[in-house]
């Protein structure tokens, strides 16, 4: 274990370190009462202002505390108000991180889709009770091994200081969040809304399925002064459908409004993408991801003898969770027969009178 890990944090006991960040360091913790293990996220004293650093801490845990989607991380517990030291507790996540795995290869454009449906399914449920991620970056997605992908520092995630050492590496090359933020969030943190991070969402697949940033940049000056034309068209990059690019391209432009509007519209999209490709299950495409093996998809389970007669259309929309319902076909005839019945009624009795 780390030198420094304490040996216990509030109630719950330190066994490990499963990770340093930027803001602090995230160790593998148990809770005796309930007999599980916790990740907890412990923040660094930093310089500036640290009653304001608490009072939005404060803030925004009570906030992300309202969020429960199989998308998000659980937030379990955290330091609590006028508290020394700054942690949450959040549940212990397996798998990895798609930093990592994209280190080792890229995605295809199935596999993006795939990832990006889920994680436009969590950004609207934030999005819908009024909280912006702020830091859509690769180390914040994890990918268990079951196929589940898990959207972390949801909310709690600093605005970005553009003074912020962590985002220059070695020398001036620059590294981490801002190869994946907006203009607004770089330039003016104020305009910062769900768009910005469908821009990051856009600019992670960019660079999961490319390797490279579609605003490519060694510097923060350039990253701006890119940031104000237009991005690098991915197709021109890697194979991908007009479709993807499309959605993609859209996601990426520099005016909020000349992005989708919410993140549903991008869910629609993908929807698309998906249907066409006959991905008949998101956790299986998504484990291929893991794995580098494909699952086989609807088409080639048709083309061999029919095992699985679920239709692609029908199993993905089983796995869609928060689209609203579409309506059913019988709806419009009968209200149009309502309205038909008590018009005639109303002119029987006007008649008869
Ligand atoms: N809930 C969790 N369960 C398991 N491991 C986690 C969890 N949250 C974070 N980690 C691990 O801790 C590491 C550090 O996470 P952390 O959020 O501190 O850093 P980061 O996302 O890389 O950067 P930043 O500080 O900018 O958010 C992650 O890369 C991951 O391996
Ligand atoms: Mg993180």
């Amino acid at each position: 274990m780390d030198d420094d890990a304490p040996t216990t944090i509030d109630r719950y006991s330190v066994r490990g370190l499963l990770g340093k960040g930027a803001m602090g360091s995230v160790y593998l913790g148990f809770d005796d009462k309930l007999g599980r293990e916790v990740a907890i996220k412990v923040i660094a004293a930093g310089s500036g202002d640290e009653e304001q650093l608490r009072q939005r801490f404060h803030r925004e845990a009570r906030a992300v505390a309202m969020l429960h989607h199989p998308n998000i991380v659980e937030l379990l517990d955290y330091s609590g108000q006028g508290a020394e030291q700054l942690f949450l507790v959040m549940e212990r996540l397996q798998g990895t991180t798609l930093d990592k795995l994209v280190e080792k290869r890229t995605l295809d454009e199935t596999q993006a889709a795939a990832i990006a449906y889920e994680m436009a399914d969590a950004l609207g449920h934030a999005h819908d009770k009024g909280i912006v991620h702020r830091d859509i970056k690769p180390e914040n997605i994890f990918i268990e091994p079951s196929g589940r992908i898990v959207l972390t520092d949801f909310g709690i995630a600093k605005g970005i200081d553009l003074t912020d050492k962590t985002f220059v590496g070695a020398g001036t090359k620059l590294v981490g969040t801002p190869l994946f933020a907006s203009l607004e969030q770089l330039t003016q943190p104020q305009a910062v809304g769900p768009r910005s991070d469908l821009f990051a969402l856009g600019a992670v697949l960019y660079n999961a399925m490319s390797g490279v940033f579609p605003y490519p940049a060694d510097s923060l000056g350039e990253l701006l002064r890119a940031l104000r034309g237009a991005a690098v068209p991915l197709k021109s990059v890697v194979q991908v459908s007009g479709t993807f690019d499309a959605l993609i391209m859209r996601l990426l432009q520099s005016d909020p409004a000349a992005r989708p509007q919410h993140a549903r519209e991008v869910q629609r999209a993908l929807r698309g993408v998906l249907e066409k490709a006959r991905v008949f299950d998101l956790k299986a495409e998504i484990r291929g991801v893991l794995t580098g093996q494909k699952p086989a998809r609807a088409a080639e389970r048709e083309a061999a003898p029919a095992k699985d007669k679920r239709s692609p259309r029908k199993t993905l929309i089983v796995t869609q969770r928060t689209l609203a319902p579409a309506r059913p076909a019988w709806l419009v005839p009968v209200i149009a027969i309502g309205i038909a019945t008590v018009a005639i009624a109303a002119g029987a009795v006007w008649f008869l009178r």
